[in-house]
């Protein structure tokens, strides 16, 4: 499962340049599956998640090539519709290719997707969203079957503002006869980019990003090359690990503006951070003050942040509280940032987080992506060595992390 093994204390200082957003990217390479024409993904990270998407359109017949950071996509030997579970437990994105196949081969059979574990994460909205366009749906033995002979436009309105629901049911209407209005939509900026990517392929679709999406059908959608948005949530890690660490760091390539929820935090916190075109300079302060948290639907607090701003509350002055109100158990972090040190306790939805002077090195355990990504935080914070295990939940989401932070002058090392 890998390792990390980090010596704290260090100040991070240098410069980085951010990856194109994994959840932006997971939903467009569904939507590549919609043409027969060649589509071309620039800076696609090299990141778990993206290489077993990879591996689940090959399974049906999809030819994929990276040449370097470039994922080019060829779908017109698309020869399946069923993907097992050995291919969609690995992740919760494989659940796009039920919109995807539904409008591609009209028929689709998927395994319940895994994912990581942070709550129940049911797919009863997806399902009922493409129930609303006329695709027959049946749930037996662990199995998702649909069948979209007949896909109408239809009004439909989300029961919560889901943003993997939105995406499937944007992917699974764009071939759908007359106009579709999805209501209740949810606002995250990668919604908005996958709209900005299927209009590059012919899609009639307006309102992404907002709380309504529009999509007229089309009969046909041609090839595009593509370059999805930057990570807000890669972006905010990075942040977080400068300001933990008192460190300074020049982020590029990013949208201010998509984690202004987080920029106020680190203000109010210690950080001085200035913002021009696509550059973020932070400088971390020394007297780091507590702050209150409550994770919602963008614009929001990200769920994707919640854990690493833990481990900045773990070593800030006072008491802060950090609510998590979009999955049930995405606290798994917390037994283990107190294993560093951290004084966290959990009460319902919220952890009380009573901030410490200093965290120590311990050896612990990642239980998911953001959870991992907190703990490394917290152990470049930390006095001594910490090892990091089960490193592979961190890889789903961040592509060369340790090389990233060794070059930060952090002091990481990667144990396969
Ligand atoms: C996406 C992100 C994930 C992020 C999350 C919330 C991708 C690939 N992943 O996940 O990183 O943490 O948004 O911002 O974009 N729910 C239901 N029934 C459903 C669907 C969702 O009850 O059919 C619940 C979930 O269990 C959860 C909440 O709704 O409690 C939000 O989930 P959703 O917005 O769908 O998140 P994902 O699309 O899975």
């Amino acid at each position: 499962m890998g390792k990390f093994i980090i010596t704290g204390g260090n100040r991070l200082d240098g410069k980085l340049c951010i990856e194109s957003a994994k959840n932006a990217v997971l939903p467009i390479l569904a939507g590549a599956i919609l043409t027969d024409e060649q589509v071309v993904i620039e800076n696609c990270p090299k990141i778990k998640d993206v290489l077993n998407m990879v591996k689940i359109l090959s399974s049906i017949g999809v030819k994929t090539v990276f040449e370097g950071n470039t994922l080019i996509i060829d779908a017109s030997g698309i020869n399946g519709y069923r993907l097992d579970s050995t291919l969609t437990k690995e992740l919760r994105s494989s659940v796009f290719m039920l919109g995807a196949l539904v409008s591609r081969m009209k028929k689709a059979v998927l395994a319940y997707p895994g994912g990581c574990n942070i709550g129940l994460r049911p797919v009863d909205i997806h399902i009922s969203a493409l129930k609303s366009l006329g695709v027959k749906i049946e749930e037996m033995g662990g199995e998702i079957s649909c069948n979209a002979e007949n896909v109408k436009g239809n009004e439909r309105c989300l029961d919560f503002p889901s943003v993997g629901a939105t995406e499937n049911a944007m992917l699974a209407s764009v071939f759908a006869d007359g106009e579709t209005i999805i209501r209740n939509a949810a606002k995250e900026p990668e919604i908005e980019d996958l709209m900005y990517f299927l209009v590059g392929m012919g899609a009639k679709i307006t309102g992404g990003g907002t709380d309504t999406v529009r999509i007229t059908g089309v009969k046909k959608l041609n090839g595009t090359q593509y370059k999805p948005l930057c990570d807000r949530i890669e972006a905010g890690t990075y942040l977080i690990a400068a300001a933990i660490t008192g460190g300074k760091i020049e982020l590029y390539n990013c949208k201010a503006e998509n984690i202004s929820s987080l920029i106020h935090k680190l203000r109010n916190n210690s950080c001085k951070i200035r913002i021009k075109n696509d550059i973020i300079y932070l400088k971390g302060g020394d007297s780091k003050k507590a702050f209150n948290v409550e994770t919602s639907p963008y614009p929001g607090f990200p769920t994707d942040l919640q854990a690493q701003i833990m481990s900045l509350a773990a070593v800030s002055e006072g008491t802060s509280l950090i609510t998590e109100n979009i999955f049930e158990t995405r606290f798994r972090h917390v037994s283990e940032l107190n294993k560093m040190g951290a004084n966290i306790t959990i009460r319902g939805k919220t952890a009380i987080v009573s901030g410490v002077k200093k965290l120590y090195g311990a050896s612990v355990y990642a239980e998911d992506l953001r959870g991992g990504a907190s703990l490394v935080l917290g152990a470049l914070a930390a006095e001594g060595m910490s090892v990091i295990n089960d490193i592979c939940h961190i890889e789903r989401g961040y592509a060369q992390m340790d090389l990233k932070l060794s070059r930060l002058g952090a002091s990481i090392k990667k144990i396969e």
